[in-house]
């Protein structure tokens, strides 16, 4: 590229910033507030970084919100830490990967709360730093983003509270995961049309990606099966995630009025947190907005993928 299709570039760098950076800004309107203090927030890994930031945002919006993590300690840390800004919050501990956590998790919600309004599925792992693009803990990668969602969304949709305006579930994924992205796409062509058509998708034709992708691992052969190139084993779990958004979207979707359990997903950004080894090129806070917009809206669509604010393809 020449210098002044480099300034351009820049410039429209910039200019789209700007926009994200005003699109942030908007308020929430008093008459689009549909919650109250006790609509029931659930986020989960929230211990820290886009977790941790969501449950605040939410906490400072006056849900309820319930803090967990795997372990105790940074769980502990971050309530103190909301609770020396004024906000308080419930806590319990939560291992998405943990069958037993979470069948605790759902018996304490259920006596402490009478379900829930609002899940976020956000804990989430990626071993993967800068340019590597390793394998060595993918079935750890795939256990807790994919599997870990899918646990969640299964222990919590009995326990969604009925409401006028809908209980939501927002699955915190990446572009990364998307069928055709910039930086990544899925070249297997028989794959590629599955997912690319939602009709097409079913809880089996996943899990059967995600099962075919570790006995690859295993065998060796993953790298020439038309994968993502760019962080395979987290960006195909997001793949997987994005695509059971759209499944579950569909599946609820005949639920009546008052019963109603809208899905959507969102990128957070390029965030600086640990999972990123603190670089990006946005705070957490930024990375936390639109997963907070988009559970928080009047009407929710469902099965639809967000980032700043704004709808992307899958
Ligand atoms: N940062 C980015 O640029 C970026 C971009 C796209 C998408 N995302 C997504 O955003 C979400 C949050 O990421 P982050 O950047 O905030 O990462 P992070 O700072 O590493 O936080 C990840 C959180 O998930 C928790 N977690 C991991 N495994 C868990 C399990 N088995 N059960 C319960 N919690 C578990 C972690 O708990 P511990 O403290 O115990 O490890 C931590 O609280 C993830 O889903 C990630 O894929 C991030």
């Amino acid at each position: 590229m020449g210098k002044a299709g480099k300034q351009r570039a820049k410039e429209r760098r910039e200019k789209r910033l700007e926009e994200i950076t005003q699109l942030r800004k908007i308020p929430y309107s008093p008459s689009d507030r549909w919650w109250s203090s006790n609509t029931v927030a659930v986020v989960t890994g929230s211990n820290r970084g886009i977790g941790f930031e969501i449950a605040r945002q939410l906490s400072i919006h006056g849900l309820r919100v319930v803090l967990t993590s795997r372990s105790l300690g940074p769980g502990s840390e971050a309530v103190n830490g909301l609770a020396n800004e004024g906000l308080k919050v419930d806590y319990y501990p939560l291992d998405v990967t943990d069958d037993s956590s979470v069948r605790s998790f759902a018996d304490w919600i259920l006596a402490a709360h009478g379900g829930i309004d609002i899940l976020v599925n956000n804990a989430g792992v990626n071993f993967n730093k800068g340019s590597e693009n390793s394998v060595e803990h993918a079935a750890e990668v795939i256990e807790t983003n994919y599997y870990g969602t899918k646990r969640m969304i299964h222990a919590m949709v009995p326990l969604m509270k009925p409401s006028f305006h809908g209980a939501r579930i927002l699955n915190v994924s990446s572009r990364l995961g998307r069928v055709d992205g910039r930086r990544n796409r899925l070249g297997e062509k028989t794959l590629r049309e599955q997912f690319l058509k939602e009709e097409s998708i079913s809880e089996e034709l996943i899990d059967q990606m995600m099962c075919n992708f570790l006995h690859q691992v295993n065998d060796g052969s993953w790298g020439s099966k038309g994968l993502p190139q760019v962080f395979t084993d987290y960006s195909l779990s997001k793949l997987a995630v994005n695509a059971y958004t759209r499944l579950m979207a569909r599946v609820l979707s005949s639920r009546p009025t008052g019963r109603k359990i809208f899905v959507n997903c969102c990128c957070p950004g390029w965030a600086k947190t640990s999972m990123t080894g603190w670089e990006g090129n946005t705070s957490p806070e930024e990375g936390a907005d639109t997963a907070v917009w988009a559970v928080l809206l009047l009407d929710s669509p469902s099965g639809k993928f967000f980032a700043e604010r704004r709808e992307l393809t899958f």
